[in-house]
C-alpha cells in the first residue's frame, strides 16, 4: 500500500513537470506502460495472500485510473498552452498597408501616337494602316522614286526576299490609299519604319506618322494651316513654325517644318542646339506623278502630303534625351509614363 501512494507521489510530480507531449508520454510509460510500475505492481499480486488481493487490486486500479486521469488534465493543459502560443505568435496586423499588385501603363511613344491620332481624328481623318513589308513598288517606285534614283540613297533600306524591304517610311500607305479609292481622302498613317541606323538619335526601328489630304482645290495655304494648328495642339503651346523649302522626290514644293524649341522657346539650348528650332517633319505638295501613278487625276485634284516621327516627337513632349531609352523596356524607365 505504501508503494502506491509513493507510486501516485512520483507520477503526480513528473506529470506536472512534464513541459510537452512527448514528456508527458515519457512518463506515461514509467508509470502506466507494459514495464510500467504501477502495471508491475498488479503482476505481483500473485505474491500476496490471496485474502488481500482483491482490496490490493482494486486499488493498484483506482491508481491506474487516477494517473491516467492526471495524464489527461496535463495534456489539455499543454494543447491549450501551445495554442495560446501558436496564435500570439502568428497575429496578423490588420493595420498594415497590403501588398499591391504592380499596374502596367501604355509605353510613352504609344501614348503620344494615342495623342497624335486624337487631334487628327478630331480633325475629320480616318486612321489608316499599311504593311511593314512592302514591296519595292510602294516604297520607292510609286513614290516617284525610280529604281536608279539618287534619293534612295537617303534611306538604309533593309532588303528581304524577291523585291520587297522592311518599309523605310510610312509614305508607301499613301500609295495604298490612293490607289483603293478616289478623293476627298483624308488620313493619317501610323506605324513602324526600318532603317540600317543606330545611334543616339537612331534605331533601326522607329515610328512614323503619315497624313494625306487629296481633293479639289487643296493648296499649300491648307497645309500650312493643318501643320500649324497640329503642332499648337500636340505640344499645348503657340510655338512658332516656320517653312523651309526643301526636297522631296514626292512632293513639289516641298518644305520642312521646324518648330520653336520647347525646350527653350527659341533662345537657344542643347535641344536645339542652339538654333532656336527643332526639324520635327517633311512634307508638301503631292506630286502629280504620285498621284497619276495611283489613279487620281491630277487636273482635278491637288493634295498635300506630311511626314514626321513620333519618337521624335515623344522625346520633345516628355524631354527624353536619349532614343534608344524607348526602346530598352527598362520598367524604372518606363513606370514614369504610367
Ligand atoms: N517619307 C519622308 C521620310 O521618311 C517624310 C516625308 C516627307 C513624308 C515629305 C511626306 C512628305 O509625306 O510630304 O523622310
Amino acid at each position: 500500500m505504501d508503494s502506491v501512494e509513493d507510486i501516485l507521489g512520483q507520477a503526480g510530480a513528473a506529470i506536472d513537470a512534464a513541459a510537452d507531449t512527448r514528456a508527458l508520454d515519457e512518463a506515461r510509460v514509467v508509470f502506466l506502460g507494459k514495464k510500467g510500475a504501477l502495471t508491475g505492481l498488479l503482476r505481483s499480486l500473485g505474491d500476496l495472500d490471496p485474502a488481500e488481493r482483491p482490496q490490493a487490486g482494486a486499488l493498484i486500479n483506482d491508481a491506474k485510473q487516477q494517473v491516467q486521469s492526471w495524464i489527461d488534465a496535463r495534456a489539455r493543459q499543454l494543447s491549450a498552452e501551445q495554442l495560446t502560443e501558436s496564435l500570439s505568435e502568428e497575429t496578423v496586423d490588420v493595420t498594415l498597408p497590403g501588398r499591391r499588385q504592380d499596374q502596367g501603363g501604355l509605353h510613352p511613344v504609344t501614348q503620344v501616337l494615342q495623342r497624335i491620332e486624337d487631334i487628327f481624328v478630331g480633325a475629320g481623318y480616318e486612321v489608316v494602316e499599311g504593311p511593314e513589308i512592302e514591296d519595292d513598288y510602294h516604297n520607292f517606285e510609286a513614290l516617284n522614286l525610280p529604281p536608279h534614283h539618287p534619293a534612295r540613297a537617303m534611306h538604309d533600306t533593309f532588303y528581304v526576299d524577291d523585291g520587297k524591304v522592311l518599309r523605310t517610311h510610312t509614305s508607301p500607305v499613301q500609295v495604298r490609299v490612293m490607289e483603293s479609292g478616289q478623293p476627298p481622302i483624308r488620313v493619317i498613317c501610323p506605324g513602324r519604319v526600318y532603317r540600317r541606323d543606330s545611334d543616339i538619335t537612331h534605331t533601326p526601328m522607329f515610328h512614323q506618322v503619315e497624313g494625306l489630304v487629296v481633293d479639289e482645290g487643296i493648296s499649300f495655304a491648307d497645309l500650312k494651316g493643318t501643320v500649324i494648328d497640329f503642332v499648337q495642339r500636340f505640344f499645348e503651346k503657340d510655338l512658332a513654325v516656320r517653312f523651309r523649302a526643301s526636297y522631296f522626290p514626292f512632293t513639289e514644293p516641298s518644305a520642312e517644318v521646324d518648330v520653336e524649341c520647347v525646350q527653350c522657346r527659341g533662345e537657344g539650348c542643347r535641344t536645339c542646339s542652339q538654333t532656336g528650332w527643332i526639324e520635327v517633319m517633311g512634307c508638301g505638295m503631292v506630286h502629280p506623278n504620285v498621284l497619276s501613278m495611283s489613279g487620281i487625276d491630277p487636273e482635278r485634284y491637288s493634295g498635300f502630303a506630311f511626314g514626321f516621327g513620333a519618337d521624335r516627337l515623344s522625346m520633345l513632349f516628355y524631354r527624353v534625351d536619349d532614343l534608344r531609352l524607348f526602346f530598352e523596356n527598362d520598367v524604372r524607365f518606363l513606370a514614369q509614363f504610367n
